[in-house]
């Protein structure tokens, strides 16, 4: 008897590590590779094309990462970020100011164009977006930020530029403002303070920071970077779209603490950038962060994988897309 029990258990045991760990989202880990339709690596390819276009660009990696932010603050992690307007649609997401400047749209668009060659209407263009923001990090920090991601995402149907107007936020927003659309999506304040780590890549046009720099630098900004900023945009012309700066100017396509130590010197483009270190509690995560850049990397690790799982469509919900910039019905 004894034996048989121990038989039984060790079978439920063998069985039970066979199956993939299904995640609170309802997503799980290698969610293709039991997929009959797919024998392609499917993260693999997503993985060579990202590495292609991050080798020609950095900053389309930087691009990745903030399109897979704004894809699952706005409606979940469900694709609705890339879809273009279209007839039935004359004003989706992509329409909304929270969205100027978006890039990194060609690689989702291209990994898509080969899976869909490799095994049609299966894997979901919120995963790939989901898996290159992942692809993107590990490159741009060289191996320090590299995590699973849990797939089985299926692609929204609607896009609205004002869901993403309203869930997004804007550059000048302070500190309360911050926490309070962190918290809609269930992030706590150092979750916020981490997750704006992200802003040690990349670029951003000068109508971005616009209010910190005209007339006059602002008093939350050193004084010789703002000057320097203040040249640069002169260059622009219009609206500020023209012109663009990196965020980070010592390593801007470097993804690692170092935001931290520019937020506390006061060269960041960003209100929200300053906003960290307008309140002493963030203050003080902004300087454990800047001090400790294994730690940050951990904590940015935890939270993307939180920030992949938010509003998932899974099962039967939503579609498959053919194409990520538009919707199977038009
Ligand atoms: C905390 C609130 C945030 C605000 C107000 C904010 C705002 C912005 C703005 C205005 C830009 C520049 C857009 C442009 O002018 O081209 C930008 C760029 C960027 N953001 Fe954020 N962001 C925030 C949080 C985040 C988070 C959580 C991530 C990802 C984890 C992120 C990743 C990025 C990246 C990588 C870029 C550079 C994109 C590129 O070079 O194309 N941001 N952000
Ligand atoms: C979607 O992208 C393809 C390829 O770039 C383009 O030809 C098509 O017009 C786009 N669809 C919409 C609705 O813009
Ligand atoms: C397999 O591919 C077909 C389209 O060719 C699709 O309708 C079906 O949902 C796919 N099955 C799975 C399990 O992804
Ligand atoms: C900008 O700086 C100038 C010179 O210091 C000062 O006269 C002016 O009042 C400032 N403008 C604003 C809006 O602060
Ligand atoms: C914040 O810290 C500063 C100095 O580090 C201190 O003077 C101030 O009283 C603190 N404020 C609060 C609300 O704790």
């Amino acid at each position: 008897m004894a034996r048989c029990g121990a038989g039984v258990t060790l079978l439920l045991v063998s069985l039970y590590a066979l199956l993939p760990a299904i995640t609170d989202a309802g997503l799980q880990e290698g969610f293709y590779k039991s997929n009959t339709n797919c024998t392609a690596d499917v993260e693999a390819t997503v993985a060579s094309v990202v590495q292609q276009y991050v080798s020609a660009d950095r900053g389309v990696g930087a691009g990745l990462i903030r399109l897979h932010f704004h894809d699952c603050f706005v409606k979940g992690c469900d694709g609705s970020v890339l879809i273009d307007p279209s007839p039935v649609n004359p004003d989706p997401e992509k329409g909304s100011p929270s969205n100027g400047g978006l890039r990194g749209l060609e690689v989702i668009q291209d990994a898509k164009r080969q899976l869909e060659g490799a095994c049609p209407g299966t894997v979901s263009c919120a995963d790939i977006l989901a898996f290159a923001a992942r692809d993107a990090s590990n490159i741009l920090s060289a191996g320090a930020i590299n995590y699973g991601v849990p797939s089985g995402r299926r692609d929204g149907l609607a896009s609205a530029a004002s869901d993403a107007t309203q869930s997004l936020p804007p550059p000048f927003a302070e500190l309360g403002r911050l926490t309070e659309l962190f918290a809609a999506k269930g992030f706590t304040q150092d979750e916020l303070v981490t997750l704006s780590g992200a802003h040690s890549v990349g670029r951003a046009h000068c109508g971005s920071f616009a209010e910190r720099i005209r007339p006059n630098v602002s008093e939350t900004m050193d004084a010789e970077y703002g000057a320097g900023l203040q040249r640069r945009c002169a260059e622009d012309a219009g609206d500020g779209a023209a012109v663009f700066v990196d965020q980070d100017q010592g390593t801007p396509a470097d993804l690692d603490n170092q935001y931290y130590g520019n937020v506390l010197a006061g060269k960041v483009l960003f209100n929200s950038d300053w906003a960290l270190i307008s309140d002493n509690t963030t203050r003080q995560m902004v300087e454990g962060n800047a001090a400790n850049q294994a730690q940050w990397a951990a904590k940015f690790i935890d939270a993307m994988r939180k920030m992949g799982a938010l509003d998932v469509l899974t099962g039967d919900q939503g579609e498959i897309r053919r194409f990520c910039n538009v919707t199977n019905s038009g």
